[in-house]
C-alpha cells in the first residue's frame, strides 16, 4: 500500500467514500503500486468506516454534496488532481435533486483546479431508445451530469454495470419458497444478458484505471465496469451448482409484471422505473455501447482481472447461503 502524505504524489479526492462505489475506489487506490494521497470525503466522520478509512491512512472530511454547500465542497476538494465524484438517487429518489448534487460537483472539481473529474454515470436511457423508455430517470440524470462535466473539465465516465448483489433484492431477485426452492420473478428475457459486477471489489478497479491509464488519464471516454455478460438463464443455473439450490424461473409479461410490482405495494414511481427497465431486453444495459474491442483494451490494462459471478460466490459464503 501506497497511500503517503508526500506532497508530490497525487491528490484523489473521493465522493461517497464509506459507501460502496466511493470504497472500492479507494481500496483499489490503497491496492496500487503508484503513490496517492487519499482524501475521502463523508458526511459523517464518526461512523465506523470512516474510521477505518482513517487506518489505511486515508484522510476524511466532511462535506455535505448538497446545493447551497458549494463552499463547503470546495474547501473539501481542495487542492485535488483527480476527484471522483458520485450521487445518492435512492437516498432522495429525485432525479432533479441528483442532477442538482452532480453539476455541483463537477463545478467543485472545475474551481479547485482539478485535472481529472471521474464520474459515476449511466446510459441516456430516454435518448438511446429514442424516447420508448423515459422512466429511467436516474440513468438519465447521471448521464446529464456527465455531458455537463465534459463540458466543464476533463472528465472520464466510469459507468457501473449491474450490481451482483442486486440478487439478494427481494424485488430484484430470486425468492425462497416454503418448500426450500427458489422463484425468480422477473420482466426479462431469461436469455437476455446483463453486464454483472462486484461493485465493492471491483468498481475501483476500472476506476482506477482511468485513473492510471494513458488513454483515460487526460479525460475523455467512457468505462464499463463489468465482468461478465450473464443471462438468468446462466444467474440461475450458477446459484443451482455452486450453493446447491433448486431454481425456477417465471418471466412475466410486462403488464403482469406490473401488476406484481402493484401487488407488492410498490409506489407508483419505482414501478415506473423497474417496469421501464425493460429497454435491457431490446437494447443491452448499455445500448451496444461497451464495444468488445474496448473492453479488451480494458482488461488488458486492468490491475487484476474483475470477479464473474461464479468467484463471487464462492468468496462470499453467506451471499444467497441455502
Ligand atoms: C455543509 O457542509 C458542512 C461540512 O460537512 C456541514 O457542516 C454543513 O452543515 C453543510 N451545510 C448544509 C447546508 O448542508
Amino acid at each position: 500500500m501506497v497511500v503517503t502524505s508526500d506532497t508530490s504524489a497525487p491528490l484523489v479526492v473521493v465522493v461517497g467514500a464509506t459507501g460502496v462505489q466511493g470504497g472500492s475506489v479507494i481500496s483499489n487506490l490503497v491496492q496500487s503500486d503508484k503513490p496517492y494521497r487519499l482524501r475521502g470525503v463523508t458526511r459523517d466522520v464518526s461512523k465506523p468506516a470512516a474510521q477505518k478509512l482513517k487506518d489505511l491512512g486515508v484522510e476524511v472530511v466532511s462535506a455535505n454534496i448538497v446545493v447551497g454547500n458549494e463552499s463547503a465542497v470546495q474547501e473539501a476538494f481542495k487542492g485535488a488532481h483527480v476527484v471522483f465524484g458520485v450521487t445518492k438517487f435512492f437516498e432522495h429518489k429525485d432525479s432533479f435533486r441528483e442532477i442538482a448534487e452532480g453539476k455541483l460537483m463537477v463545478d467543485a472539481a472545475k474551481a479547485v483546479g482539478a485535472k481529472l473529474f471521474i464520474f459515476s454515470g449511466l446510459p441516456a436511457v430516454t435518448k438511446l431508445s429514442g424516447g420508448k423508455f423515459s422512466h429511467v430517470v436516474h440513468f438519465d440524470s447521471k448521464a446529464e451530469v456527465v455531458e455537463y462535466a465534459r463540458s466543464q473539465l476533463p472528465t472520464v465516465d466510469v459507468e457501473a454495470g449491474y450490481y451482483m448483489t442486486n440478487l439478494a433484492s427481494s424485488m430484484l431477485g430470486p425468492e425462497k419458497q416454503p418448500d426450500g426452492t427458489y422463484r425468480w420473478t422477473t420482466q426479462w428475457d431469461p436469455a437476455a444478458k446483463f453486464p454483472l459486477i462486484d461493485t465493492e471489489a471491483d468498481y475501483g478497479l476500472f476506476v482506477r484505471y482511468a485513473i492510471e491509464s494513458p488513454e483515460y488519464s487526460t479525460g475523455g471516454g467512457t468505462i464499463f465496469s463489468y465482468a461478465e455478460h450473464a443471462s438468468h438463464a446462466h444467474i440461475a443455473s450458477t446459484l443451482e451448482k455452486v450453493r446447491g439450490v433448486s431454481m425456477n424461473i417465471a418471466a412475466l409479461d410486462p403488464a403482469a409484471y406490473r401488476a406484481s410490482l402493484e401487488q407488492a405495494g410498490l409506489p407508483a414511481t419505482a414501478i415506473e422505473i423497474l417496469g421501464d427497465l425493460l429497454y435491457v431486453t431490446e437494447y443491452g444495459y448499455w445500448f451496444g455501447q461497451e464495444l468488445e474491442e474496448q473492453q479488451k483494451r480494458v482488461r488488458a490494462g486492468l490491475a487484476r482481472q474483475p470477479r464473474t459471478f461464479e468467484e463471487f460466490l464462492r468468496a462470499n459464503p453467506d451471499f444467497f447461503a441455502a
